[in-house]
């Protein structure tokens, strides 16, 4: 390990000159030896047990964490790794005690013997250590500690540090082990300066508080405290002068009620907490879904961030949507899960927040949503059949949560967490041959990154039983019908990248049949997932995938992709999945332009002038062997989208992707909203979504180099939200 930045203790310290009458003298004080700064890649020789210390040292926070200081350089031991239920052991080499002390620096939980660091004579702890627990905040912070060890000078030792923490907060930090002659011990961190800064009284007589939000102005931490308690806690951009947007807190749960609005960063009367308002409509209520870049047919939050799906599942009529989302902010933060319905997968109602964080810090991660038909958990409550949330708790675990109103509220299971590992984004499935459920859990140990499986019989309880090694965040697993014969299925497993494996599973455990496909060619697809509980009549795998599009400038942030139909077909290479949209993209067809048989060359005047859209569904079927050109394809309001005929490659946006035509024959289709370009070339067979900001006064479609087009048919699309 390297010595860390600008840091290099006490070379040749104190070299005190004393003055006597036989003349002066040196007293040469040792060099310090540095045991470890922790800033390599990896730990080097130290050895590496359980799985709450990752594949190597912490550049700071963890991701759920709050803020780590008082570490050097960029990087520490950091057991949050996974949460704080990870456990494990992390065991220096030998080393000879040569100095007075072993100073170091350490933070996080106060549990003796359980998350501490120790040191080591012939396997027997002779000193101890652990952090300072003084919460809230300072907890994470660093501080120097020292050991005397003058009394075990020239022995051998080894130093360990410890999570054996398994329930409850708990993790430990540290940083910076040196051999000195000279103890470095600092008071323990102090608890950061009290949280108010600023409050503010107002009784609730309205449905929503409106908080105005500046993009990069200081994150301050809000507290919502009613009846004494707190009700809501996050960070947020709080805005002291102009606002960006506004965005809201829903109060229905508090009506009538005084509740004190508590800021950490501003002074009494400041603007920002003065601007906070009430407001029966949410803030942009008239011009909502009209702004510049929301997405006109992909589903997108009201106000501020969305990423992955979450819980996607369908019941009575409704297909549930619910999302990882920050509610206050245009970035990623405060995680909640966010809820949409829709009747048909294009029309999406927002609902109020479905899943809101147990705590500050605890935020709630990705994860999946089942109807417990049989009751099997027993949280059935009145006539409707019980909706089990599964997700991540980053404080607690794998949680579930359960609704008895159709999926719009959601009570926490009281023996939470479920599940204690170290990873996350829970995806339940039901197992029907083995009668019991299967949960799919992204899972980390050290270095190896992986999917688990567990089963369970009632969602509470759950036995691990096999792994799937090679795969990161966000699982997905299912069965599906092969060339649509209901009696020919396979299994498909991917994480959140798509890339997906076909094999076969018994419950228990997946077997792959080959290698791994690449499901995408995009730009912008990520953690997506499947509906479970489609009817058997409709029986289709219907997947909805984050769409990582950046919205700059408006009240809200990303989107979801358009909801695809997976079907799963033998093809010479072997099984492969086919991509198409969803049929009820239908609804949404306005004025049809139709071509057959046709040339669409350009020349001089673009063949398709009839087209002035901004929203299009493109279908096309183009001959290529007619085509003298090397690149056949479409502007699409000024984006190629291009097939290479000699490559046999597809292009949009610098994203190629290998596709064969035989006979000639490319099948292009396209739907085009405000930030993106969905491709599904030849029948599904290449899926490659683009995000892309269209410039606003090109609504045009152009071809390129179409010799002869079997058919092309032009749909203008209406808006979703109209
Ligand atoms: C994937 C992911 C998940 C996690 C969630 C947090 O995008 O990192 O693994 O649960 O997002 O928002």
């Amino acid at each position: 390990m390297h010595a860390k930045l600008g840091y290099v203790i006490s070379t040749l310290v104190a070299i005190a000159l004393l003055a006597c009458p036989a003349g002066a003298f040196a007293v040469e004080e040792a060099k310090d030896i540095l045991i470890a700064d922790f800033e390599g890649q990896t730990y080097g020789d130290w050895k590496v047990e359980g799985d709450a210390f990752g594949a190597g040292p912490a550049k700071g926070t963890l991701q759920g964490q709050m803020t780590v200081r008082g570490y050097l350089g960029k990087a520490l031991v950091n057991t949050y790794l996974g949460g704080d239920g990870a456990t494990g052991t992390l065991t220096s080499p030998p080393l000879k005690i040569e100095r007075k002390h072993i100073n170091f620096l350490i933070g996080g939980g106060k549990h003796p013997g359980q998350t501490c660091i120790n040191l080591l004579i012939g396997g027997k702890c002779v000193r101890t250590a652990t952090g300072y627990n003084n919460s809230p905040g300072g907890s994470e912070a660093l501080a120097w500690q020292s050991w005397d060890v003058t009394d075990l000078a020239g022995k051998m030792a080894t130093i360990q540090i410890v999570d054996k923490r398994k329930g409850g907060w708990g993790h430990v930090n540290v940083d910076q082990i040196m051999q000195s002659d000279k103890k470095r011990q600092s008071a323990a961190p102090a608890t950061p300066p009290p949280a108010v800064a600023a409050s503010r009284e107002i009784t609730i007589d309205k449905r929503y508080l409106h908080l105005p939000v500046k993009n990069g102005a200081p994150g301050c931490r809000v507290k919502l405290v009613v009846d004494g308690e707190t009700a809501r806690e996050f960070t947020i951009e709080l805005a002291e002068g102009e606002p960006d947007f506004w965005v809201f807190a829903d109060m229905a749960d508090f009506a009538g009620k005084k509740i004190r609005v508590e800021v950490d960063k501003m002074t009494e009367g400041a603007k920002g907490l003065e601007a906070i308002t009430q407001a029966d409509e949410v803030p942009g209520a008239a011009g909502m879904y009209k702004e510049k870049h929301r997405q006109q047919f992909h589903f997108s939050s009201r106000r501020g961030w969305n990423n992955d799906s979450n819980g996607l599942v369908y019941y009575k009529g409704e297909y549930h949507l619910y999302y990882q989302h920050n509610p206050y902010g245009w970035k990623w933060g405060n995680m909640h899960w966010g809820h949409a319905v829709s009747d048909d997968l294009v029309h999406w109602k927002e609902l109020p927040i479905a899943i809101y964080p147990h705590r500050f810090g605890d935020w709630v991660f990705s994860g999946s949503a089942v109807v417990d038909a049989d009751n099997t958990a027993g949280f059935k409550t009145g006539d409707e059949d019980v909706i089990v949330a599964a997700y991540t708790s980053t404080g607690r675990g794998e949680a579930i949560a359960y609704s008895n109103d159709r999926g719009r509220t959601f009570a926490d299971y009281a023996g939470n967490p479920v599940v204690k590992h170290s990873g996350r984004d829970p995806k339940v499935i039901w197992y029907a041959p083995g009668k019991h459920w299967v949960m799919a859990l992204f899972d980390q140990v050290g270095k190896s990154r992986g999917i688990a499986l567990y089963t369970s019989t009632n969602l509470k309880d759950w036995q691990r039983t096999s792994r799937i090694d090679g795969y990161y965040e966000c699982p997905e697993i299912f069965e599906i019908a092969l060339d649509g014969k209901a009696d020919t299925t396979k299994w498909v497993v991917y994480g959140a990248d798509g890339k997906y494996a076909v094999g076969s599973f018994d419950g228990k455990t997946f077997a792959p049949d080959g290698d791994r496909q690449t499901f995408h060619y995009g730009n912008c697809f990520y953690a997506s997932q499947t509906f479970s509980n489609i009817p058997a009549d409709d029986g289709r795998r219907i997947q909805i995938a984050w769409g990582r599009i950046d919205t700059p400038g408006m009240p809200f942030n990303q989107c979801m992709l358009f909801p695809v139909e997976l079907t799963l077909r033998t093809t010479s290479d072997g099984p492969r999945m086919f991509t198409m949209p969803v049929r009820e993209i239908e609804k949404l067809r306005g004025k049809k332009h139709e071509w057959k048989d046709c040339s669409l060359t350009f020349s001089g005047r673009n063949p398709l002038a009839a087209i002035d859209a901004e929203l299009m569904d493109i279908s096309a079927e183009i001959d290529i062997s007619a085509s003298q050109e090397k690149e056949v394809g479409f502007f699409v309001r000024g984006t190629p989208v291009s097939y290479d005929v000699a490559k046999q490659t597809l292009t949009c946006k610098g994203k190629t992707a290998p596709l064969k035509c035989p006979g000639g024959k490319l099948s292009l289709r396209i739907l085009v909203d405000r930030t993106s370009i969905e491709i599904y070339a030849n029948d599904g067979e290449v899926y490659m979504p683009i995000g892309v900001i269209h410039p606003e006064e090109n609504r045009s479609l152009e071809p390129m180099n179409i010799a002869k087009a079997t058919r092309l048919t032009v749909w203008e699309l209406r808006s979703a939200w109209e």
